[in-house]
């Protein structure tokens, strides 16, 4: 069976401007139902919904020429021969599963919509994260309800990418991974979008396995990764214990070239929306296979994660004569992690929630984190607690400088670089004494702090 040849594709998000770009010879139109968003993509002053290094140039080359962005979804499943069904599959907030497995109800909605508008076969490509053999629900959904001539083949194509990298990741990426089945219709549906790939990335980076491997590895992914986070992280409370030093350790360890040294930054609790929610999944895939022990051992990962959150809270208030009611600390950054706007389970949520339940004030700054956001945020960590009671105890600051101006501590609970390039003399003089710092990304030079007066505290040390 030769391959389709594709020309249209109908897609969203930055994966597929990046293939527009690639690709001049394929029609790429994202649709998105949120007129809002499409606006955005569409604006004249490319203000686009996303802040991604790099996503504005992609934009700006491809849009008009072979990009297309449009809230009439129908239009673009009617027109391509390759969609991509990219929708959120957020954690269950109830019913069966809550808090562990995915809500497949967008999947769902957007395969029953393909299967009612097309008139023409299609392959469909799973980008999600999903659970295991999610691609056989949406096989059957869109056999069943399809017209008469309409073949659908889905095929898995999950996203490795990391926020604050995408563009990067995505014009050299370590691998392009595609699941289908081993059919021959399989087979050459994978080989249509083997094709598209291989416009730009070399053909032995992108791996042929088959559906379930494909979708298990995306969910197996990060997993492993955040696995080496909650490691390191058991690790640096050990550290803190013992006087070792969780850098030197990741240093140490690292130099095997099975561990490899990537990954290994002791830090204050990882964040983001796929590692919890992933493992969580991947939990729930357990139980429901019966494996209790395989469940246990994920879970544990994200248990770890909690602890070191917990933990690094409680070190703020020890070292602080073991009370911070009525003081003040300036929380330095509210994303999950640097160059990104992203605030989706990130550390600093939590690390604010405790101090504010200790009774102390906060003045928080990031420099990409809009401030509706951080009240949002804020509001959902403490849900019983008044809005105007938040508002009291947290103050939203327009500069590191001006977080810092008058407080007794200072967190530092993102990696931003300018952090690292703030003029700390000036700091010192602004803060009330004795002035901490906690450092809870290994990212100040602490002997440099020291040296100024600080008394520094950091992740892993003792
Ligand atoms: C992750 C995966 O890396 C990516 O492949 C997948 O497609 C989506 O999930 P992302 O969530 O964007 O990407 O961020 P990542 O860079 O992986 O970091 C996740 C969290 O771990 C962040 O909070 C980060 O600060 C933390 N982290 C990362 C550490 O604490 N230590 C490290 O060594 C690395």
């Amino acid at each position: 069976m030769a391959p389709v040849k594709v020309t249209k594709i109908c897609c969203s998000g930055p994966t597929c401007a990046v293939i527009a770009l690639k690709c001049p010879h394929i029609t790429v139109t994202i649709v998105d139902l949120n007129q809002a968003r499409v606006d955005a993509w569409n604006s004249p002053d490319f203000k686009l919904p996303i802040y991604e290094p790099g996503l504005e140039e992609v934009v700006r080359e491809a849009r008009g020429r072979n990009l297309f962005f449009s809230t009439d979804v129908d239009k673009g499943i009617l027109e391509a021969d390759l969609i991509f069904v990219s929708v959120n599959t957020p954690t269950k907030k109830s019913g069966v599963g809550a808090g562990f497995a995915a809500d497949l109800n967008y999947v769902e909605l957007a395969t029953r919509r393909i299967a009612q508008v097309a008139t023409s076969s299609k392959i469909v490509v799973e980008k999600s994260t999903v659970p295991c053999r999610t691609a056989e629900s949406m096989r059957t959904i869109l056999e069943a309800n399809s017209k008469p001539n309409c073949h659908f083949d889905i095929l898995s194509n999950p996203e490795f990418l990391a926020e604050g990298t995408a563009i990067t990741d995505l014009f050299a990426p370590d691998r392009v991974l595609i699941g289908s089945l081993q059919t021959p219709e399989g087979i050459s549906a994978c080989a249509s979008l083997t094709e598209v790939y291989a416009n730009w990335v070399p053909k032995d980076r992108i791996l042929n396995v088959g559906l379930w491997s494909s979708e298990l590895s995306k969910l197996a992914a990060n997993a492993m990764l955040a696995q080496r986070i909650s490691s390191i992280n058991a690790l640096s409370a050990i550290c803190e214990a013992t006087g070792a030093n969780i850098d030197e350790v990741a240093h140490a360890i690292g130099y095997d070239t099975r561990i490899g040294p990537k990954f290994l930054k002791a830090s204050v609790g990882f964040g983001g929306s796929c590692f919890q929610k992933d493992i969580l999944n991947l939990v729930y895939l357990s139980e429901s296979l019966h494996l209790p022990e395989v469940a246990a051992y994920w879970r544990q990962v994200v248990e770890m994660n909690e602890h070191q959150k917990r933990r690094f809270s409680k070190r703020v208030v020890d070292t602080m004569f073991n009370t911070i009611t009525g003081k003040r600390i300036a929380v330095l950054g509210f994303a999950f992690k640097a160059d990104t706007g992203d605030t989706r389970e990130s550390a600093a949520i939590t690390l604010i929630r405790d101090f504010q339940s200790e009774k102390a004030y906060v003045n928080v700054y990031d420099p990409q984190v809009v401030e509706e956001q951080i009240w949002t945020d804020l509001a959902e960590a403490s849900p019983l607690v008044p809005e105007e009671q938040i508002k009291k105890q947290v103050r939203i600051c327009k500069s590191a400088m001006e977080a810092c101006r008058d407080a007794e501590a200072v967190v530092i609970a993102t990696e931003w670089k300018e952090f690292n390039e703030i003029n700390w003399e000036e700091v010192y003089q602004s803060m009330n004494k004795p002035a901490f710092v906690f450092d809870g990304r290994l990212l100040v030079d602490a002997e440099k702090l020291r040296n100024i007066g600080f008394k520094v505290v950091t992740i892993g040390r003792p």
